[in-house]
């Protein structure tokens, strides 16, 4: 089976790096692009952090679009107090071994859409600014993207406000554009996401993967475990993006469910709720298939047999 094109949308941020990661190593997945948005940090910061996990792993190839710096209209929430002022404090990646692309995320993106010779599917995992942007610029580029697998959102609670979670609070206008595409598209939010906890069994499984094995555990451990601990009383950290990536290489590891999903752009309490109409009541045709249960033990082998795999 050929491997499946794929662009990954995002702002690390620690758990976005682990995602990276995988994406670089798994063979079913063909990474043609990396677009940065401002998010966990800001744009030039997550811009960076991307280019030095690419030269990492090694995969100086993947051109890197720096996109949004800040989200469609409102102001930029960041969030150091998880990832840190570099957004990987603590992580010791080398110094980048190459530049952005010429071209910005939208540019990049529509180039790697247009040329593809198969549909490519966009893993966004964080702010959905870029991708909003690339789906309202470029229509006609929609028929050659076979589907939008994002992390964000929730069926439940959210983790910046009660209501909301970060990706789609940071700007709920783009998340509203990206689930009214009409594209196939999987969500899956801090429901499945926050059961992909890494913990000492995890740690110690990962740091018997050679260097990136070890390289995962430090980003899931040091700062981003104590955030965790310190902000939400987690004894283990989840690492909610790799799941969007490892959901691209098998769905079986999800239970999903079409739901009607609209995002929730006024509300002062509520401002990025993603509301899942998981009843029916709104008469509203779903628009996504929704994560409503993770295969933990699935999910980590796919993390582990991935890293061995990446040769570095
Ligand atoms: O709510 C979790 C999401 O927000 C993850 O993508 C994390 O990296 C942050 O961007
Ligand atoms: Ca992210």
């Amino acid at each position: 089976m050929m491997p499946e094109p794929v662009i990954l949308d995002v702002d690390p941020g620690y758990d976005d790096a682990i995602a990276m990661m995988l994406a670089c190593s798994a063979p079913e997945l063909d990474v043609r692009a990396v677009t940065t948005v401002a998010g966990n940090v800001a744009l030039e910061k997550t811009t960076r952090n991307a280019l030095k996990i690419l030269s990492f792993t090694k995969r100086a190839k993947i051109p890197v679009g720096a996109g949004a710096a800040s989200p469609l209209v409102r102001t930029l929430r960041t969030s150091e107090h998880i990832h840190g002022e570099s957004g990987l404090d603590g992580a010791d990646f080398p110094e980048p071994a190459f530049g952005p692309d010429g071209r910005d995320a939208v540019r990049l993106m529509a180039d790697v859409v247009r040329e593809a010779s198969e549909p490519v599917t966009i893993i966004p995992l964080g702010p959905l600014t870029n991708v909003a942007t690339f789906l309202e610029e470029h229509p006609c580029l929609t028929q050659n993207i076979r589907r939008i697998v994002l992390m964000g959102g929730s069926v439940g609670a959210g983790n910046v406000t009660p209501a909301a979670e970060f990706n789609v609070y940071v700007d709920p206008e783009a998340a509203r554009i990206v689930l009214e595409s009409g594209l196939p598209l999987t969500m899956l939010g801090l429901d499945v996401t926050r059961e992909a906890t890494v913990g000492p069994e995890e740690v110690e499984r990962l740091r018997s993967v050679g260097r990136a094995g070890e390289a995962v555990a430090g980003l899931a451990t040091y700062h981003y475990a104590g955030a965790y601990r310190r902000t939400y009383g987690l004894a283990a950290p989840p690492i909610h993006d790799p799941v969007a990536v490892a959901a691209v290489v098998e769905p079986a590891i999800l239970e999903t469910r079409s739901l009607r999903v609209d995002v929730e752009c006024e509300g002062e309490l509520t401002r990025g709720e993603t509301v899942c109409d998981l009843y029916g009541v709104t008469g509203r045709p779903p628009n996504a298939e929704v994560g409503m249960g993770l295969d933990r033990s699935a999910f980590f082998e796919i993390l582990i047999r991935s890293l061995e795999g990446l040769g570095i």
